[in-house]
């Protein structure tokens, strides 16, 4: 068997070995012949290399380690010249760096307080360092690319917080909700994953694959979360976004299995804020995945959604590309010109002088803005 990257997968392999997530959800079984489809449904789950049959894999290269470690170097390298370099460079980003590590610190320290003191979740300050972010930037696109671009390798679920509430406040804004509702759903962000402090912290951050009892484990912080929050003084929805956060519209979520109408509507975003993120953010392990990977993998996974938001929040993403440089899965560059409301994360693309519509190239797609 030989190791390949996920970004070098291809119909027709076999898969050498079961593939997991890092929380021990099997992905795929041993024997599996890859589709597209199940090679969405790896970049979905962020599983970044796994094992396929040596001689179903002869027409792609196969990698040892060191080679996986100089692909991995060459990928950020590829990044570093790119649209992300550009915006670690401004000096738009300096000034957001700075406010964003002052929202991680005071989340840490609110959270902290609230374990070691029993204190009360102090919510105007939180909401005070987010909202100094949301007051100097405007809330769209460029503020999802200047989160891609913070890079963190501790307190990775603080920083995730500070993610998630400003996705959260971005949606609210563009679902067109008035501004308390707006500031409860950032609130709901920044604490969805505060039942965490109450897993063993050798389990949240263990590399590689847990345990069935461990994932067991970690699914809990969502009761946790709640029963935190749910003696102070916090609107109902912060407290059930702690509980439901995991819970999908079509009944695979948990803890409960809930569905559509069960779930709180502002549990149901703060589940797309916190999808997003995981699959953009840089991560110690991994890159990023681009925009329109994500867009499409939300796409294909639309029914464990709120419909109304997801559809709001993936067409202003797409929109907001327009005439952005991209590099597509066969090393082509192109420039977006033209989305497709039908198919958000395969927009029309000029390759070389030549329209392409990427929604009529099923093998074709957007791997990196350029
Ligand atoms: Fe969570």
């Amino acid at each position: 068997m030989k190791r390949i990257l996920t970004i070098k997968a291809e119909e027709g392999m076999v898969v050498a070995g079961d593939v997991y997530t890092d929380n021990n959800h099997l992905v795929i079984s041993r024997g599996t012949v890859l589709n597209r489809d199940i090679i969405e449904r790896l970049k979905y789950y962020s599983i970044f290399d796994f094992f396929v049959e040596e001689d179903k894999s002869t027409k792609i290269s196969s990698y040892n380690q060191d080679d996986l470690e100089r692909l991995i170097f060459q990928e950020y390298h590829i990044e570093t010249g790119s649209y992300y370099q550009k915006i670690k460079e401004s000096a738009e980003f300096e000034v957001f760096e700075k406010l964003f590590w002052e929202s991680v610190t005071n989340i840490k320290e609110c959270i902290n307080d609230v374990v070691t003191k029993n204190n009360d979740v102090k919510v105007e300050v939180l909401l005070d360092s987010v909202k100094k972010i949301t007051d100097d930037f405007k809330p769209d696109v460029s503020l999802f690319d200047m989160l891609h671009c913070i890079e963190g390798y501790d307190d990775l679920t603080y920083i995730h917080s500070v993610n998630v509430a400003l996705i959260c406040r971005i949606i609210g804004v563009w679902m067109g909700y008035p501004e308390d509702d707006c500031d409860i759903l950032t609130i709901c962000g920044l604490l969805h994953d505060i039942g965490k402090v109450m897993i063993p912290v050798e389990v949240i951050t263990k590399p590689g694959r847990l345990t069935a009892t461990e994932y067991a484990l970690v699914q809990t912080h969502t009761i946790h979360g709640y029963n935190i929050l749910k003696n102070m003084e916090l609107d109902e929805r912060i407290k059930l976004a702690a509980l439901q956060h995991h819970e999908r519209c079509d009944g695979k979520g948990y803890p409960s299995k809930y569905r559509y109408n069960d779930i709180d509507p502002f549990s149901r975003i703060v589940s797309i804020a916190d999808v997003y993120d995981a699959m953009t953010s840089n991560r110690i392990y991994r890159k990023g995945i681009c925009p329109f990977e994500v867009i499409s993998i939300f796409e294909e996974n639309i029914d464990a959604y709120d419909p109304k938001v997801l559809f709001v929040f993936l067409e202003k993403i797409a929109n907001s590309y327009v005439n952005t440089d991209v590099i597509l899965n066969d090393d082509m560059e192109g420039k977006i010109v033209m989305i497709n409301k039908y198919a958000l994360g395969r927009p029309g693309v000029l390759v070389g002088g030549a329209y392409v519509d990427l929604a009529h190239q099923g093998n074709m797609t957007i791997t990196a803005l350029k």
